[in-house]
């Protein structure tokens, strides 16, 4: 066993550790709950774990600031490492066992030459298009994480909505045996979504980069009193975003299933944005269900 220990949580760094362990928990009867993250974690994170924790008995959560799903000119090299941070939280968030890999344990022949896991089309859409490559990135190691741990579910926030949607869609292709649970978004006192990302944002934008949530809020506000004519109010909606000062990548109206543009008779529906600050790319979105408005 190669653990460390912090509390009453366990540390692993390779794979064989963290699953010889496992494998006991899954022998004598436990369900296990299973959190990725990339680290430098907030309250958001932290609902997840308590997420598993409700309906699992055992909870783990990984750490790796996954290289593949960043593009080239992103922010991998600068994406904030707070380990021992992270540590403290986890522990006492009840968390059981942190798996906190290098990437030579997640990437041993390379991430050239690493087998790809690539959810098609509805990857290319929304922040596929400006990222390019990230999906495959997240899908390619989502899909190793899960055959690691093989939880019973895995949950992921609904704050990276598309994220979520591409994963289902992969667990269901792939017949992975696990349960994908959705969390809430938990947002800060202004309603920005909280982000391990935020902490780029200078000073003088944190205050105004609530418009995005504010925004998005205005346009599912006008689609529950009736509008309908979608392309135009995506129009309206990137235009209060633009006057704010920001520099729009989309705002986009989509069926919350299927990602595809919402139908005018659609009932579940999904408000997504994404913004450029100075800083950082910020994304968000709302949902509605006309059912139950
Ligand atoms: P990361 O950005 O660290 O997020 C880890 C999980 O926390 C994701 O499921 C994400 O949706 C969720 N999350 C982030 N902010 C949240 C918030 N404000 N409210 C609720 N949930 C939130 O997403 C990733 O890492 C990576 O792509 C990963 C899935 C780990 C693959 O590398």
């Amino acid at each position: 066993m190669d653990a460390a220990v912090a509390g009453n949580m366990k540390i692993f760094h390779t794979i064989s550790g963290q699953r010889d362990v496992l494998r006991e928990e899954r022998r004598s009867g436990k369900k296990i709950g299973f959190v990725p993250t990339m680290g430098n974690l907030h309250e958001g994170h932290l609902q997840l774990v308590g997420l598993g924790k409700d309906s699992c008995d055992v909870v783990v959560a990984s750490i790796f600031v996954n290289p593949l799903q960043f593009g080239l000119n992103e922010d991998w090299e600068k994406y904030p490492r707070t380990f021992d941070d992270d540590v403290k939280k986890l522990a006492s968030a009840g968390c059981d066992y942190l798996f906190y890999p290098d990437e030579k344990e997640i990437y041993p022949n390379g991430m050239a030459d690493q087998t790809r896991v690539v959810v098609p089309t509805m990857t290319d859409i929304l922040c596929g298009a400006s990222r390019p490559g990230h999906f495959e990135g997240v899908t390619t190691v989502v899909s190793k994480l899960l055959h690691i741990v093989q939880p019973d579910e895995a949950i992921f926030g609904i704050k990276d909505f598309q994220q979520l949607a591409v994963i289902r869609r992969m667990v269901e292709d792939l017949c992975i045996p696990v349960d994908i649970i959705g969390a809430p978004i938990a947002r800060d006192y202004d309603g920005l979504a909280l982000s391990s990302r935020n902490c780029y944002l200078t000073e003088e934008e944190r205050s105004g980069v609530k418009i995005l949530y504010e925004t998005l809020c205005w346009c599912r506000e006008e689609i529950v009193n009736g509008r309908r004519d979608f392309s135009h109010l995506e129009a309206l909606t990137t235009e209060k975003i633009e006057k704010g000062g920001f520099r729009i990548d989309y705002v986009s109206i989509r069926n919350a299933k299927s990602l595809e543009p919402a139908a005018h008779d659609d009932m579940d529906i999904t408000v997504l944005g994404a913004m450029y600050a100075m800083g950082a790319r910020l994304i968000d979105n709302v949902s509605l269900n006309l059912n139950e408005v």
